[in-house]
């Protein structure tokens, strides 16, 4: 039961798996200046550099990160803060363990600069969401959600601070069910067993 992750920078939410204890066998980023690599490396966890600028197209890389990953066998891959279009194959050869973490409330706000045009569109809501990733960008079925209240003072990186600390709280919790198995799609819809999630007071779609 192992989970390779996939940053791009920071590395926040790579760090709050690690920091739930989940068995995090590898990083891979595809930029050598990411900093959440000197983290990951300084908890003795294996990273790598699969540099996108080095492929000439996106199947290349994508078949490149794919055998960097495949050499750990992993569970799980989550996608943290991974800021690449995946090709439909890659995502196909992980279907139903590759996740990712959005900073919106999908299906609302899919792609960049998401807390900016939140505010923009004057929602009083806004969040974040876990899912299983499917070919199209920022869709797939949603495994959890955290809603943040919207300030009338809010500037979209004070936004963008709340929002993430609720990231790093549902972030581990999906990957953790997914690691366990206890996620279930079924009609594109997900289904979660445990019985503790209502205490946890998560939004998910269906608790068995
Ligand atoms: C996070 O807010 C994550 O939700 C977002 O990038 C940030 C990465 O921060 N991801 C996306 O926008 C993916 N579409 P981190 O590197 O500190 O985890």
């Amino acid at each position: 039961m192992s989970l390779v992750v996939l940053i791009s920078g920071r590395g926040s939410n790579m760090r709050a798996l690690v920091e739930a204890g989940l068995p995090v066998s590898a990083v891979i980023s595809n930029r050598a200046d990411a900093a959440g690599l000197t983290y990951a490396a300084g908890q003795g966890i294996a990273t790598h550099v699969v540099a996108h600028s080095d492929f000439a197209s996106r199947e290349l890389f994508d078949a490149a990160l794919a055998a960097q990953i495949d050499q750990y066998a992993p569970r799980v891959v989550a996608l943290a803060g991974f800021m690449r279009i995946l090709t439909p194959a890659f995502v196909a050869r992980y279907a139903h363990r590759l996740v990712n973490i959005h900073p919106s409330l999908l299906p609302a706000f899919t792609g960049l600069d998401t807390h900016a045009r939140a505010l923009a569109a004057g929602v009083c809501v806004h969040g974040c969401t876990v899912h299983l990733v499917t070919a199209a960008l920022d869709h797939g079925p949603i495994i959890a959600q955290a809603a943040v209240a919207v300030r009338r003072d809010d500037t979209p990186e004070r936004l963008a601070e709340r929002v993430l600390v609720q990231e790093h709280r549902i972030f581990p919790q999906a990957v953790r069910w997914l690691l366990e198995s206890r996620v279930r799609v079924q009609d594109e819809q997900v289904h979660v067993r445990d019985a503790n999630v209502s205490a946890q007071a998560l939004c998910v779609p269906d608790v068995e």
